[in-house]
């Protein structure tokens, strides 16, 4: 079975997770107040690779984005068009090698993806690729408990070994997760 397919299977109840699917308006709220806190005033272009079921590209859209989702499971996309594709554009593929204009976005956002690329560097290096002059990148990872992800030292290292600036902020609160956490969640944002 392929990756997209295992992602697949995980479709039909991916969004009962508080922080995917954002139905407690609590949750909602802290995650737009973050991400807007972070980006570029709208209207802005923004990329959203691996993006699930399109929660996140529902919830910029509402906020004047343009958002382009990206993602290679064929259910995971069906859901995002499903929720936002009257506001957003989704393409199924490899988020590894996005099939987006270069140089043309805002914003590249990617969360819980990075970990799982076969090569973390050589995929940040094709997003950074995807940035207009002064476009800033959004990486919300991990390292969970389960034992995947990357650590926040190691995906501000594979920012910076990109040349480009890297900000740390920790994401240890109750309210963007719907529980308490005991792992290490954050964001990274790079400016330039
Ligand atoms: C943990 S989910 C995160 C979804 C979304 N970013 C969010 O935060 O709600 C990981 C997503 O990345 C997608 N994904 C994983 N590897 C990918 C790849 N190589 N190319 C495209 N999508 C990928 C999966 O299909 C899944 O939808």
């Amino acid at each position: 079975m392929s990756d997209a397919d295992l992602w697949d299977r995980e479709a039909e109840t991916f969004d009962e997770a508080a922080d995917h699917g954002l139905s407690d308006p609590a949750c909602r709220d802290a995650w737009r107040s973050l991400l807007l806190d972070h980006l570029p005033p709208a209207p802005a272009r923004a990329a959203d690779l691996g993006c699930g079921t399109g929660t996140l590209a529902l919830l910029l859209a509402e906020e004047g984005y343009a958002i382009d989702g990206v993602d290679f499971s064929p259910e995971m996309v069906r859901r995002a068009r499903d929720k936002a594709g009257h506001v957003a554009t989704f393409v199924e593929a490899d988020a590894a090698e996005p099939p987006l204009a270069a140089a043309s976005y805002d914003v590249v956002l990617c969360r819980h993806v990075l970990w799982a690329m076969p090569s973390p560097a050589a995929a940040l290096e094709r997003w950074i690729g995807l940035l207009a002059p002064g476009g800033r990148l959004l990486l919300v990872e991990g390292n969970w408990s389960n034992g995947a992800g990357l650590t926040a030292e190691q995906t501000v290292d594979l920012v910076r070994e990109t040349g480009r600036d890297a900000e740390l902020r920790r994401l240890p609160e109750q309210v963007y997760w719907g529980r308490a956490i005991d792992d290490d969640r954050y964001l990274v944002t790079s400016r330039g």
